[in-house]
């Protein structure tokens, strides 16, 4: 039987694995590493450095396999993302056939933690047979962004919506709630709400080293976020940013 770790590895910065975390790599057979062409947002060369730093077994094994490609020409985002899924699981299957055959210990370093915006068990989900399965969560860009700012995620007895981009500039600020932190976001969707009485607190690269931060009221903070992000983003080539929009 396959046994496969999905370990959370936080968000960037290799102190933030876990002693768990550590465990699951050294204990597994395989490491699987996913390739998404030259970008450096495929976030592999971290993955690497991750394994070479901390992984001591010498029978760990590493297999880097290239992400299959989203065809963007089917219409239908659902049965796009369907099939996106369905063709890395038979990927993940081929790689984990061709270097450990049908038994052992397999492990996928997930970014953050793996129940937060992250497919990977609905891509694990997909695997026949079906292979025991273990999570070790990790931190999430929400408590890097959290940390970074020195500020808690919720208000006293409040409730919080996290959401993406999209969403908060195709529905406006979630009701029902003073609190919603954005992800996903490539276009800097707080542009769309209108500023009154909104507080922003936000961050690129959060817990990395190249993390920068910027906070404010948003009428003021907003401007300079947009041309922070993408100033970094032109630097860097690539950028992944969160923000946390609060109702004063
Ligand atoms: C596919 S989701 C993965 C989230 C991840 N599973 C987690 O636990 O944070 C990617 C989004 O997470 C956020 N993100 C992840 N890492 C980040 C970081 N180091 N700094 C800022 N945002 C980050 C960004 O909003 C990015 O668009």
């Amino acid at each position: 039987m396959i046994e496969l770790s999905l370990i959370g590895i936080g968000t960037g910065n290799p102190d933030h694995l876990t002693r768990q975390a550590m465990r699951a790599l050294n204990a597994a057979d395989l490491i699987l590493i996913p390739r998404k062409g030259a970008s450096k947002a495929d976030l592999a060369e971290l993955r690497r450095a991750i394994v070479a730093e901390v992984v001591t077994n010498p029978a760990t094994r590493i297999a880097e396999f290239d992400l299959p490609v989203r065809d963007e020409s089917v219409a239908d985002y659902r049965q796009r993302v369907d099939d996106w899924h369905d063709a890395i699981a038979a990927v993940w299957a081929q790689t984990i056939a061709d270097h450990l055959g049908a038994a052992g210990r397999v492990a996928l370093l997930v970014w953050g933690d793996p129940s937060l915006y992250d497919s990977t068990l609905r891509i694990a989900a997909r695997l026949h047979p079906a292979p025991r399965l273990e999570v070790v969560p990790g931190i999430t860009s929400i408590q890097a962004l959290t940390a970074a700012h020195a500020i808690p995620l919720n208000e006293i007895n409040g409730p919080v919506m996290v959401t993406t981009g999209r969403r908060l500039r195709d529905e406006g600020f979630p009701p029902g709630t003073d609190t919603c932190v954005v992800m996903l976001d490539g276009e800097c969707s707080f542009r769309h709400l209108s500023p009154e009485g909104l507080h922003i607190w936000w961050a690129g690269f959060a817990g990395m080293p190249e993390q920068i931060t910027d906070h404010g009221p948003l009428a003021e903070a907003g401007p300079r976020i947009i041309e922070t992000r993408a100033q970094a983003r032109a630097d860097h080539g690539w950028i992944m940013d969160i923000y946390l929009l609060r109702r004063a």
